[in-house]
C-alpha cells in the first residue's frame, strides 16, 4: 500500500472551515493597530542562528532545547557543518535586527511595528502549545524612547485587543525587573534564597540554579513550586530610579482603567527583558494559560550591533490561544456562497455555466457541479451543504424564455429573472 503522510508532531492545518475564524482575528488585529499608529512588517520565517542566541540568551529554554535549527547542506565526502540558521522562535529578535540593518532609527522617530506570522520551537506538544504556533506581536522601538507612557500603551493596547477578541476572562500580571545591574541583584537574591533548599529542587532546576535563576521561579514541578511560593519578595532588588520608574508605569496602567496584579515573581524566559514585564493569563486555558506576555528591552538594540541605542517595549499574543479563549458567540460562522447554479440538460448547463462566469465578474460569489448529468436533487443538497443565500434554476423551459428562476434559499420566494437582468438583481437582493 503507498505510504500516507501524517503532518509533522505540533503542527497543526488549518482547515477551509476555519480559515473565517483566522482570519477575523487577523483582520481584527490589523484594523484595531491601525488605530493605534502601528505598521505591519514582515521578516523571514528563519534567521542567522547566532541572532537568536545573542538576543534570547543562551540559557534561556528557548535557544537551549527548542530552536528549530535549519540543517545545512552537505555534499557526500564532505564535513558535516554546523548550523547556520534556525526558524524563529519568536519576533522581537528579527524585528530588531531589521530595524537595524534598514536603519529605521534614522527614518523615524519611534518605530511602531506589528507583525503576525508563524513561530516556531522543539517543544513537548499539548493543549494550547505547538512547535508551529501563531503570534500577534507589537514593538515600539525608538532611541529615548524609555517612557513608562509607553510601556503603559503597550499594555493598553494589549488590553484592547483581547477586548476586540471579545476575551474578558483574563488578569494581567507585571513585574519589573529593573536595569541589568538590577536584575544581577535580582539573582543574586534569588540564589541566596534557594541555596538552602538546593538539593530539594527538580534536577532541571539544579542545572537552572547556575545556568539561569530565574527559570526557577517558572518550573511547573509541584515540588519546585512549594518551595518557590515560601519565598516572599518584593522590589527590594530595585535601584531608586528604577522603583520610581514602575511606579510611573503602574500610575500610567491605572490612568487607563486597566487592573493587574502586582507578581514580584513574574520573570520571562528569554534574557532581554529589563524593566517592566507582564503577562496576560486566560482563566479559561488550562496549564498553558498566557495568552500573551511582553516587556521592555532597552539594551537589545546596543547587543545587537544597533548603530545607536534604541529603548524598547513589545508584547506578543499567542493566536491559538486567543482562539480557544474566544467565547463561541464571538466567533463568526463561515460566509456561505451568494448564488448556487442549478441546470437540468445539456443546453442548460452550458447557459449556466457563462451565466455564472458573468456573476463572478459581477463580485456574486457563485458555483456550481461542474459535471454536465448531475440530477436536481444532488445539484440542490450541493448548494444547501454550501449554504447559499440564492439558488438559480435553469431548464428547458428556462431557455425557451431566456431566463432563470432564482430562489431564495431563506424564504423559498422564487422569481423569474431575464438573463440580462440576474447580475443586477441579485446584486441589488445582496446588498
Ligand atoms: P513568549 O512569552 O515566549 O514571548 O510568547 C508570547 C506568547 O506566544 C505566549 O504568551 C503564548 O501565547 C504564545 N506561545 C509561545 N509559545 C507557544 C507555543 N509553543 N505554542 C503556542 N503558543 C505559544 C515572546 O515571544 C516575546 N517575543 C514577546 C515580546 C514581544 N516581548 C517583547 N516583544
Amino acid at each position: 500500500m503507498t505510504k500516507q503522510f501524517s503532518l509533522p508532531r505540533g503542527t497543526a492545518d488549518i482547515l477551509p472551515s476555519e480559515i473565517p475564524l483566522w482570519q477575523q482575528v487577523e483582520n481584527r488585529a490589523r484594523n484595531l493597530l491601525k488605530i493605534y499608529s502601528f505598521s505591519e512588517i514582515r521578516t523571514p520565517i528563519y534567521e542567522d542562528i547566532g541572532l537568536f542566541k545573542r538576543s534570547l540568551g543562551q540559557t534561556s529554554d528557548v535557544v537551549n532545547k527548542q530552536l528549530l535549527e535549519i540543517a545545512p547542506l552537505v555534499a557526500a565526502g564532505e564535513e558535516k557543518k554546523e548550523s547556520e540558521y534556525a526558524l524563529r522562535p519568536e519576533g522581537t529578535a528579527a524585528v530588531v535586527r531589521s530595524y537595524i540593518e534598514n536603519r529605521l532609527d534614522a527614518k523615524e522617530g519611534l518605530s511602531k511595528l506589528f507583525y503576525i506570522g508563524p513561530m516556531f520551537r522543539g517543544e513537548r506538544p499539548q493543549k494550547g502549545r505547538f512547535r508551529q504556533f501563531h503570534q500577534i506581536g507589537l514593538e515600539s522601538i525608538g532611541p529615548n524612547s524609555a517612557s513608562p507612557f509607553l510601556d503603559a500603551e503597550m499594555i493598553g493596547t494589549s488590553v484592547r485587543l483581547l477586548h476586540e477578541f471579545g476575551i474578558s476572562q483574563f488578569t494581567l500580571k507585571l513585574n519589573s525587573l529593573g536595569t541589568q545591574e538590577d536584575k544581577e541583584n535580582f539573582s543574586k537574591l534569588l540564589r541566596e534564597k534557594i541555596k538552602p533548599k538546593l538539593s530539594e529542587l527538580c534536577e532541571d532546576c539544579q542545572s537552572r540554579f547556575e545556568r539561569n535563576v530565574f527559570r526557577v521561579l517558572d518550573c511547573k514541578n509541584a515540588g519546585c513550586r512549594q518551595i518557590v511560593d515560601s519565598f516572599k519578595f518584593s522590589d527590594e532588588h530595585l535601584s531608586a530610579p528604577s522603583r520610581d520608574y514602575f511606579k510611573q508605569v503602574r500610575d500610567a496602567v491605572s490612568s487607563l482603567s486597566i487592573s493587574y496584579e502586582y507578581d514580584p515573581k513574574l520573570v520571562r524566559g528569554l534574557d532581554y527583558y529589563t524593566h517592566t514585564v507582564f503577562e496576560f493569563v486566560g482563566s479559561s486555558l488550562g496549564s498553558q494559560d498566557a495568552l500573551g506576555a511582553g516587556g521592555r528591552y532597552n539594551n537589545l538594540v546596543t547587543d545587537l550591533g544597533g548603530p545607536q541605542a534604541a529603548d524598547a517595549v513589545g508584547v506578543a499574543f499567542g493566536i491559538e490561544r486567543i482562539l480557544l479563549a474566544m467565547p463561541p458567540e464571538t466567533k463568526t460562522a463561515p460566509p456561505g456562497l451568494d448564488a448556487f447554479m442549478v441546470a437540468l440538460g445539456e443546453t442548460a448547463f452550458k447557459r449556466a455555466f457563462v451565466i455564472m462566469d458573468f456573476m463572478r465578474k459581477g463580485n456574486i460569489a457563485s458555483d456550481m457541479i461542474s459535471r454536465l448529468g448531475a440530477s436536481m436533487k444532488s445539484q440542490m443538497r450541493q448548494a444547501d451543504k454550501q449554504q447559499v443565500r440564492y439558488v438559480l434554476i435553469l431548464g428547458e423551459d428556462e431557455e425557451k424564455s431566456q431566463s432563470v428562476v432564482v430562489k431564495n434559499m431563506s424564504t423559498g420566494d422564487q422569481e423569474l429573472v431575464g438573463w440580462d437582468e440576474v447580475v443586477e438583481f441579485l446584486k441589488k437582493k445582496l446588498k
